[in-house]
């Protein structure tokens, strides 16, 4: 009740708050705010510092953003309600909200430079940021189930920042920051399928996140390298959109292509096509837009261009039943159509499509897919055979339009 007043009094004009923390991109003071720290929400927007450096797709009142934007924004980067095994994780390290674990991190991530610093105990970039220094895996640990060691736990994760509703986590490797992420209930084949978008890709030299497999027991994981690094972060899609209103005669394709152009980011347009043709290949039926985006240089904010492609793994009907798949037919798809024969017809250019690449990419999917215990030998079959008419039918496409 006492949050719910303060937020009706946050957004009347004559209510100025006590500002208790400062958004930070880097080491740069952007703007002030007051966090009601139980429950870790933007009450109140104080004095801007840095407007230019409000995070991308945020409601701007003048130079002012609005705060319930702000704080879309802000709790939009815990772990979302609906990932797999939330509610165990929560209780096994007894907190009680996902807005508690993103408070304890300071809203530090992997994949931008935007964090809060609380006045009461200010703090140093250099010495909190997740991409040079270590942090604790107890909260990945407890988003995979495992029970924790005993003693205090570590709640200072990027893992609070985690998108997604697949389990995952950060881990540290000889240095680099990597991100382990599982699969789902019953085949367990997005770690495959990543895999498989990787050697596409690859075989067709477009940017992309490299995921390799990796085993938690019997059950497959994708293990890819961060992309970003202290200087750059990733602007999802979702947030590019969200720079200018739609008209309502553009289609999605359009407006996000026109924001990309009035925000001055290029090679976007070769970027879609390279995207909309894997997901047309292997039947990818989640490419929200939260699933792809653009990068840019976090001081300058020049934008460096489309992300390399990550987070392919719902594809290749991976939640249906061996005998349902059927790659003849029109599948859902997203995020510009509702189905891929028609999101297909965006490609502009093919021109950079060399089908000669994709030889044999089906005994790689195969011998791939037989590694794991659980994915049966017919079901190995209709996927690779899945893969192969997908190929023809694409291919059959960019012949009548090249
Ligand atoms: N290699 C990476 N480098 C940096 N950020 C990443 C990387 N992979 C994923 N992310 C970020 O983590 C989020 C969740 O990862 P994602 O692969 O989309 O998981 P899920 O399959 O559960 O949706 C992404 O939306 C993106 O913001
Ligand atoms: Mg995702």
């Amino acid at each position: 009740m006492v949050s719910c007043l303060s937020t009706v009094l946050a957004d009347s004009p004559w209510y100025h708050g006590h500002m208790n923390y400062t958004l930070m991109h880097k080491k740069l003071p952007v703007l002030e705010l007051e966090i009601a720290e139980d429950i870790a929400a933007i009450l109140a927007v104080g004095e801007v510092f840095a407007p230019e450096h409000i995070p991308v797709g945020i409601e701007m009142d003048g130079e002012r953003p609005v705060r319930s934007s702000l704080n879309r924004w802000w709790m939009g980067r815990a772990i979302p309600a609906s990932r797999s095994g939330l509610r165990d994780a929560l209780q096994l390290m007894d907190v009680s909200s996902t807005g508690l674990l993103l408070l304890k991190c300071f809203g530090l991530s992997l994949s931008d430079q935007y964090w809060v610093d609380s006045h009461a105990k200010p703090l140093d970039w250099d010495k909190i940021n997740f991409f040079e220094n270590e942090f604790s895996e107890d909260v990945g640990n407890a988003l995979f189930g495992r029970p924790l060691q005993s003693g205090e736990v570590n709640l200072i994760s990027p893992d609070n920042t985690s998108d997604g509703w697949l389990r995952k986590k950060w881990v540290i490797d000889k240095g680099r920051r990597l991100l382990v992420k599982g699969g789902s209930e019953p085949a367990y084949q997005e770690p495959l399928n990543e895999v498989l978008a990787s050697s596409i890709l690859q075989r067709l030299g477009v940017p992309h996140a490299q995921y390799e497999l990796a085993w938690d027991g019997d059950r497959p994981l994708s293990v890819c390298e961060d992309f970003i690094d202290t200087s750059t972060e990733l602007v999802s899609a979702w947030h590019v959109y969200k720079t200018a209103k739609k008209s309502n005669n553009h289609s999605d394709y359009t407006h996000y292509l026109r924001c990309c152009e009035e925000l001055g980011i290029s090679g976007v347009r070769d970027g879609l096509d390279r995207m909309i043709a894997l997901d047309y290949l292997i039947v990818n039926s989640d490419r929200h837009f939260n699933n792809f985006g653009v990068i840019r240089e976090a001081e300058s904010l020049v934008w460096l261009g489309p992300a390399p492609i990550f987070d392919s793994g719902t594809s290749m009907w991976h939640n249906q039943f061996s005998y349902r798949i059927n790659p003849l037919m029109d599948a859902p798809s997203k995020p510009f159509n509702t189905k891929h024969s028609a999101q297909v017809r965006h490609i502009t250019n093919f021109d950079w499509l060399d089908f000669s690449a994709l030889q044999g990419i089906e005994d790689e999917y195969a011998a791939l897919l037989e590694q794991s215990p659980f994915i049966d030998d017919a079901r190995r079959d209709v996927l690779c055979s899945a893969l192969v008419q997908r190929r023809a039918m694409l291919e059959a496409i960019a012949a009548r339009r090249r």
